[in-house]
């Protein structure tokens, strides 16, 4: 059964407080994976296909959509949520989940275009 808007925007604040976390940790994990693939076993950018250009451009445009939601939405968001706002939390975890809408098919196709690329470049 759906609980009621004030149940549901607390559980949601408690999801994504710990989801977070872990975005940040994969975001710091690709990073360094994937700068220490391109330098040390690639050889630079010049010796880069464009899969590697694809795949870090995508990456940089979702790390900033989502430090953007991070430090936009999310405020709200919490904000909303602790001070029993919650016509406005919704409003905001609408926000939330429109940039979710966007990186989500984002990381599917960097997945895609990164493990492909070897194959078409
Ligand atoms: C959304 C973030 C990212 C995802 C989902 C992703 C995914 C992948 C995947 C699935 C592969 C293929 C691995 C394999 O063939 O075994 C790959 C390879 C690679 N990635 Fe990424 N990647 C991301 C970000 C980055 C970034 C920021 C860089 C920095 C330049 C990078 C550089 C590379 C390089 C150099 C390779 C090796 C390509 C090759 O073997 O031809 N990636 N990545």
């Amino acid at each position: 059964m759906l609980e009621q808007p004030p149940q549901r925007l607390a559980l949601m604040r408690a999801t994504l407080q710990k989801f977070f976390p872990w975005v940040w940790m994969a975001i710091v994990l690709l990073l360094i994976s994937g700068y220490w693939l391109l330098f040390t076993v690639q050889g630079g950018f010049a010796f880069a296909g464009l899969h590697v250009h694809l795949m870090q451009g995508l990456a940089w445009v979702m790390i900033l959509l989502f430090g953007w939601m991070y430090w936009g939405a999310w405020d709200d968001f919490r904000e909303a949520v602790d001070g029993a706002n919650w016509q406005q939390a919704g409003a905001d975890l609408a926000r939330i989940r429109r940039v979710i809408a966007i990186n989500l098919p984002l990381g599917l196709a960097v997945v895609v275009i990164g493990a492909s690329g070897r194959w078409w470049v």
